[in-house]
């Protein structure tokens, strides 16, 4: 796939983690003491950005935080998954600003014995977004934009006005890309035609009634532009890829196992990450799954992704 010289962009949600890890999950109306708490941003488009940043990519996220100038904790948790996200080395200069409400927080529960995790998601009134926003960017500085897929309507505003883009730059298109993740977004599918790049998730295949991933590309190679690259990541089993309206065989590239596996968190922003990496370098698509396998392989063997530092420098 040919790409461009510029920046990546990635547009979706950022918000604030904090992680409880407990020996036992806790039993209402008592007080336990806890193994550890960290905060994180979360968010799929924040975690797929900070992963490209380590990568070395140049990278923007584009996604709301408010900037309330009188509650305390909520500018606190805006300053706080900023740095964050610039120590990442992700450029936030296209954030979109608003005034009302706070960052949407997530307080998880990890039972440690178990490996179960509980999430209490709150996003009171996030204002995702718009056209508008995209509008006041400059797209001759990008190569690449990756959509979260959230916010449906919007999003197909801002595919149209890239594909426009793109009509007039025939031989320098900006590459666009999305995520399904969740099945029950309505009107989510109404976004394949558009991209270059689909990236089918688990949890939105079986949502699907789909059972495997080799299953989900060869559907939904059927559905993608000509030429698009499918993908399908599955846990420990790995991928399946294969290219839309092409007949070549889809092909399922194996996981790469760490030794231990400490924390699958964020696996799947991982790999998108990589992935998006590794086709910017003009690797073709096997090549590019195979090594976002090793990438979120490895960082299964680890806490967080501050490891894929040692990965960049080990390979
Ligand atoms: N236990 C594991 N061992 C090795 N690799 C894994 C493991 N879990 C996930 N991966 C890697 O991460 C990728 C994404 O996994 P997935 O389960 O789809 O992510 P998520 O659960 O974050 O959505 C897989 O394609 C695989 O390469
Ligand atoms: C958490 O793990 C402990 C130890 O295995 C188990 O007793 C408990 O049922 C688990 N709790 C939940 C809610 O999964
Ligand atoms: C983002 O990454 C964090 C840290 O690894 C993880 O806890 C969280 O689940 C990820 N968020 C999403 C939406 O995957
Ligand atoms: C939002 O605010 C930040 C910090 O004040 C600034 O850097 C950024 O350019 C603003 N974004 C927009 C779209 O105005």
């Amino acid at each position: 796939m040919k790409v461009r010289k510029g920046k990546l962009l990635c547009v979706g949600l950022i918000c604030l983690d904090v992680v409880t890890t407990c020996k036992e999950f806790p039993v209402e109306d008592t007080l336990q003491r806890t193994e550890s708490v960290s905060w994180q941003k979360g968010g799929n488009a924040a975690n797929t950005s900070a992963v490209l940043g380590i990568l070395g990519d140049e990278v923007d996220f584009m996604g709301s935080l408010p900037q309330s100038a009188s509650d305390f904790s909520s500018k606190l948790m805006t300053s706080f998954v900023k740095a964050e996200m610039e120590d990442c080395g992700v450029g936030m200069q296209n954030v979109v600003n608003f005034t009302d409400k706070s960052l949407p927080f997530s307080c998880v529960i990890l039972n440690k014995t178990k490996g179960s995790r509980t999430i209490l998601h709150n996003n009171e009134g996030v204002t995702e977004p718009t056209f508008e926003d995209i509008c006041r960017l400059n797209l001759d500085e990008y190569s690449w934009i990756h959509f979260e897929g959230r916010n449906i309507p919007e999003v197909l505003k801002m595919l149209d006005h890239v594909t426009a883009y793109n009509q007039k730059h025939p031989d320098e298109q900006i590459i666009l890309s999305v995520d399904l993740e969740r099945p029950n977004r309505k009107n989510i599918e109404q976004l394949i035609p558009y991209v270059d790049v689909l990236l089918v998730g688990r949890d939105f295949a079986l949502g699907k009634g789909i059972q495997s991933a080799m299953e989900a590309v060869e559907h939904y190679r059927t559905v993608a532009k000509k030429r698009a690259y499918v993908v399908c990541p599955w846990g420990d089993t790995g991928a399946a890829s294969g290219v839309a309206g092409a007949v070549d065989d889809v092909i399922l590239t194996p996981a790469v196992p760490p030794d231990h596996v400490i924390d699958t968190l964020g696996a799947g922003d991982t790999f998108l990450g990589a992935l998006i990496h590794s086709l910017r370098l003009e690797r073709p698509l096997d090549d590019a799954v195979g090594y976002a396998c090793a990438v979120a392989g490895f960082k299964c063997g680890h806490q967080g992704y501050k490891c894929l530092q040692a990965f960049t420098e080990k390979s």
